[in-house]
């Protein structure tokens, strides 16, 4: 059902400084800042060959990275992001497998304009999961 790895997303604690290091250090394609009210997130897509970073820093006093960044100062993995061809037939098969799907199990519209939604990590061995309908 899951297709390819979309992106690996990493909260971050400066994301001008995260966005430089892969830019300069690490020698990668890094895209502008775009700010995702919706889902309480600034990101930063970089582009590596077989996939994509997603760095993530906090938009807004309710974010839900600010609780991750509490507890991993330094950030750290957030989520992994894997494709999907239909994301409510997607859903529907992780529901009836005991898989709880977060906020009202209805799909957002994520960074790239495409439906998604995450999964319980404590359904997935500590993992957050985001599907993205491509
Ligand atoms: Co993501």
């Amino acid at each position: 059902m899951i297709g390819r790895l979309n992106h690996v997303a990493i909260a971050v604690p400066d994301l001008d400084a995260a966005a430089a290091q892969y830019r300069d250090t690490l020698g990668a394609q890094v895209g502008a800042p775009q700010d995702e009210p919706d889902h309480g997130v600034t990101v930063v897509f970089i582009d590596l060959p077989n996939t994509k970073i997603e760095l993530l820093y906090p938009l807004g006093d309710d974010s839900p990275i600010n609780g991750f960044l509490a507890k991993n100062p330094a950030g750290g993995i957030h989520h992994m992001c894997y494709e999907v061809d239909d994301i409510l037939a997607a859903r529907d098969r992780l529901i009836d497998a005991g898989a709880r799907v977060l906020g009202t199990g209805a799909p957002k519209i994520g960074a790239h304009g495409k439906p998604v939604l995450f999964l319980h990590p404590k359904d997935f061995n500590g993992c957050l999961i985001e599907l993205e309908q491509v």
